[in-house]
C-alpha cells in the first residue's frame, strides 16, 4: 500500500494547476517543502515572468538561476524561475550542434517567429527542460528528483500537458516534434507526472475546479494526484453572537455547500486546508505544509 505522500515523492513532475489567486503558489511551495523533508531533491519551478515563489521561500528573486532554498532537513529543496524564450533555444542548441548556425538560427527572424506564434512550443520546451533537470541531464543543475511546477493558471495547466502531443501528432518531424513525442510519453504516464488541483470553497472556484477534473478525464483520460481547498473559514464553535462570528458564519456555510458540491464530482483524495491569518509568504508556506501532513499519510492505491 502507499500513501498519497509516497505516490507523490515518486513522481518526476508535479503539476499544480488551479484558477488565479486560490493559492496555487502557496500551495506548490507547501508541497515542494512536504517533499524534501520526506528526503526528495525536489525543484520548484515557476514560468510566470513575475516571480512570486522566492518570496515565498524567503530567498532573493531566482532570476532565471536554480537556487538553493533552506529546507528543514531532509532532501534539498531548489527554485527556478525558468525564461521559457531560454529554453526554447535550447532545443535549437540542441538540434542544430554547429555554433555559428546555432547563432544564425537564434537570430533570425523566421525562427522568432515560429518560437512566438507556434502554439506548444514554449510548453515543449519548458517540459523538456523538466525532463532534463529530472535525467541530470542538464550541465551544471543539482540533481533533482521531483519538480513541483506551479502552473500558470487552470487553462494553461491542462494545454501545458496536452499541447505536446497535439503538436507532436500535427507537425510529425523536426526537432520539435521529436521533442514533443518525448515530452508527451513523459507527461501521459502516471508513473512520471502528476497534477494537483488546488481551489477555494466558493461558487466560482469550484466550478472551475470541476470543469478542470472534467478536462483531465477528457482530454487525458488521468484523474490527478488530489484536489486541495484551500483557504477554509475555520469552523466557529457554538455561541458568537456578533457581526464578525455572523459573517463568518455565513462564509464558512458557503464553503460547506461548495466542499459538498466539489465532492459530488470527485472522489478522490481531498485534502482540506484552513484559512490562516498570516501575510508573512515562508511562515505561510511552513504553517501549510504542516496542515498537509495528515492528509497526505493517507493511503491511496496498492503498489
Ligand atoms: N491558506 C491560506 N491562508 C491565508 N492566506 C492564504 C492561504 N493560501 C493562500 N493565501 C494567500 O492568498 C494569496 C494568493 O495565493 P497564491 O498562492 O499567490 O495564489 P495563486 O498562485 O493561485 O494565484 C496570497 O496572498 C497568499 O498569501
Ligand atoms: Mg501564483
Amino acid at each position: 500500500m502507499r500513501t498519497l505522500a509516497e505516490r507523490l515523492a515518486g513522481l518526476k513532475l508535479v503539476v499544480v494547476t488551479g484558477k488565479g489567486g486560490t493559492g496555487k503558489s502557496v500551495l506548490a511551495t507547501a508541497l515542494g517543502h512536504r517533499l524534501a523533508a520526506a528526503g526528495r531533491s525536489v525543484l520548484l519551478l515557476e514560468v510566470d515572468p513575475r516571480e512570486n515563489l522566492h518570496q515565498l521561500c524567503g530567498v532573493a528573486p531566482s532570476g532565471g538561476e536554480i537556487v538553493e532554498v533552506a529546507s528543514n532537513g531532509g532532501g534539498p529543496l531548489y527554485l527556478q524561475n525558468l525564461k521559457p524564450a531560454e529554453v526554447v533555444d535550447w532545443v535549437v542548441e540542441r538540434q542544430v550542434k554547429v555554433g555559428a548556425i546555432v547563432r544564425r538560427v537564434l537570430a533570425s527572424p523566421v525562427y522568432k517567429r515560429f518560437v512566438e506564434g507556434a502554439p506548444g512550443v514554449t510548453e515543449i520546451a519548458v517540459l523538456g527542460h523538466v525532463q532534463r533537470l529530472v535525467r541530470g541531464a542538464l550541465h551544471r543543475a543539482p540533481a533533482v528528483d521531483t519538480v513541483v511546477l506551479d502552473a500558470p493558471a487552470t487553462g494553461h495547466g491542462i494545454y501545458l500537458l496536452t499541447a505536446a502531443r497535439l503538436f507532436g501528432e500535427t507537425v510529425g518531424h523536426g526537432p520539435f516534434a521529436e521533442l514533443a513525442l518525448e515530452v508527451a510519453d513523459f507527461v501521459g504516464s502516471p508513473e512520471k507526472t502528476g497534477m494537483v488541483v488546488v481551489t477555494l470553497a466558493e461558487e466560482m472556484p469550484v466550478q472551475e475546479a470541476i470543469e478542470l477534473l472534467e478536462a483531465f478525464e477528457e482530454k487525458l483520460g488521468r484523474r490527478p494526484e488530489m484536489v486541495v481547498s484551500n483557504a477554509l473559514y475555520p469552523e466557529l464553535g457554538e455561541g458568537g453572537a456578533n457581526v464578525a462570528d455572523e459573517l463568518w458564519r455565513r462564509r464558512r456555510e458557503v464553503n460547506e455547500k461548495e466542499l459538498e458540491r466539489l465532492e459530488r464530482h470527485w472522489r478522490g483524495p481531498h485534502l482540506r486546508l484552513p484559512l490562516l491569518a498570516l501575510d508573512d509568504g515562508p511562515r505561510l508556506v511552513r504553517a501549510l505544509a504542516e496542515e498537509l501532513a495528515p492528509g497526505l499519510e493517507k493511503t491511496v492505491d496498492a503498489e
